[in-house]
C-alpha cells in the first residue's frame, strides 16, 4: 500500500478519535463556564483538515512494534494530533501567519491583539494536556503506558526548544548557517513530525529502545527533508492547496535552508534585495516574485558538499 492512501485509510477513524475527546471535553468546559465555550469550540473544529500524518505515523510505530490493530492506539493517535493542533496554534501567533489548513488561523479568527493572543496561548497550553491525558488514561501495560508518557513530554519540550532557537537564531547572526538551520530542523520537524509519534506508538507496543534507535536514525533524515519541502512549498507553493500563506516565510524572514543558500550563493545586487525584503513585513506579489527569483537564480549551486 502507498503510504498517501495508508494516510487516507486511516485519517477517518483518527478524526473520530479526536472528535470524540474533544467534544468530552467541551461538555467539561461548558460545565465550568458557558462563557468559554465559543473560544473552546474554536479551538476544536482547527483540530480538522490537516494530514493526519503524524497520527498514522502512531499507527505505523504500533504495527512496527509487532502488535495488531486496536481501537485504543487511536486515542495516541488522536493525542498526537492535538498535541500538534495546539502547538500550530502558538507557532502561528510567532510567525504572525493568517492562514492554517485554509481558515484563519485561531489568534487571527479571535481577532489578532492582545485578548486573541492570549486566548490562543491558554488553548495551545490545554491542548497539550489534553493529548498528554488521553495516552495516560489509555488502557496500555502500566509499563508502557509511562513510557509513552515520558516520550511524549520528551517531544513537547523538544519541540519548545526547536520554536525558540527557531526565534533566537534570526537575533543572534545576521547570516544564518545551514548547520543552525538544520538543528531548528532536527528539533522543531524530526522529533515531532516523525521520530517520537513513531516511538510512541512502539512504545505503547512495548517495543525495545533498539527499535526507537531505528526511528531516531532514519526519522532524523526524513524530518529534514520534510522541513526542507515544507519551506519550498511556503514559497513556491499554491496558497488554496496548501492552506497556508505563501508570502509569510518571507515576512517573517523565517529560518531556511532556502536563504542560507541564496545568501551564500547571491551577486552583490541579489543580496540587496534579499537584505531589503526577507524579514521586513509585508510582501506584495510583485515581491514576492522578485524574492522567487533570486531562489531560482542562485539555486544551481544546490549540492550536498554545500552545506557547512
Ligand atoms: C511549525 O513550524 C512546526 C512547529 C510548530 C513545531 P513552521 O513554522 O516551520 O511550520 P509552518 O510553515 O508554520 O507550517
Ligand atoms: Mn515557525
Ligand atoms: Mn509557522
Amino acid at each position: 500500500m502507498n503510504f498517501q492512501k495508508y494516510l487516507a485509510s486511516n485519517a477517518v477513524e483518527i478524526n473520530r478519535e479526536i472528535e470524540s475527546c474533544l467534544n468530552a471535553w467541551i461538555i467539561d468546559v461548558a460545565k465550568t463556564d458557558k462563557q468559554l465555550t465559543d473560544v473552546a469550540k474554536l479551538f476544536v473544529d482547527r483540530n480538522f483538515g490537516g494530514k493526519v500524518l503524524r497520527g498514522c505515523l502512531v499507527l505505523l510505530g504500533y504495527r512496527l512494534a509487532g502488535k495488531k490493530y486496536t481501537k485504543e492506539i487511536l486515542k495516541a493517535a488522536a493525542a498526537i494530533e492535538i498535541f500538534q493542533t495546539s502547538v500550530l496554534a502558538q507557532d502561528d501567533i510567532i510567525d504572525l501567519s493568517p492562514i492554517r489548513r485554509g481558515k484563519p488561523t485561531i489568534y487571527k479568527a479571535l481577532g489578532g491583539d492582545h485578548y486573541a493572543i492570549s486566548q490562543t496561548i491558554c488553548l495551545g497550553d490545554i491542548g497539550f494536556f489534553l493529548g498528554l491525558r488521553l495516552i495516560s488514561d489509555s488502557k496500555f501495560d502500566p509499563l508502557f503506558r509511562t513510557r509513552a508518557v515520558t516520550a511524549f513530554s520528551n517531544m513537547t519540550i523538544n519541540t519548545g526548544l526547536g520554536e525558540m532557537l527557531d526565534i533566537e537564531l534570526p537575533r543572534l547572526e545576521k547570516n544564518k548557517t545551514d548547520k543552525a538551520v538544520l538543528t531548528i530542523h532536527k528539533l522543531k520537524t524530526s522529533y515531532y513530525t516523525i521520530i517520537y509519534p513513531m516511538a510512541i506508538g512502539a512504545l505503547l507496543g512495548g517495543a525495545s529502545q533498539a527499535l526507537i534507535k531505528h526511528f531516531e536514525v532514519f526519522g532524523e533524515n526524513l524530518g529534514i527533508a520534510f522541513q526542507i519541502q515544507d519551506d519550498i512549498l511556503g514559497v513556491f507553493g499554491d496558497e488554496k492547496q496548501l492552506g497556508k500563506s505563501v508570502t509569510s516565510d518571507i515576512e517573517e524572514g523565517k529560518n531556511t535552508l532556502l536563504i542560507t543558500f541564496a545568501f551564500k550563493h547571491a551577486s552583490l545586487k541579489q543580496k540587496k534585495i534579499l537584505d531589503k525584503y526577507y524579514g521586513k513585513g509585508r510582501v506584495d506579489e510583485s515581491t514576492h516574485d522578485l524574492i522567487k527569483k533570486v531562489f531560482e537564480e542562485t539555486d544551481d549551486y544546490i549540492i550536498f558538499q554545500d552545506f557547512d
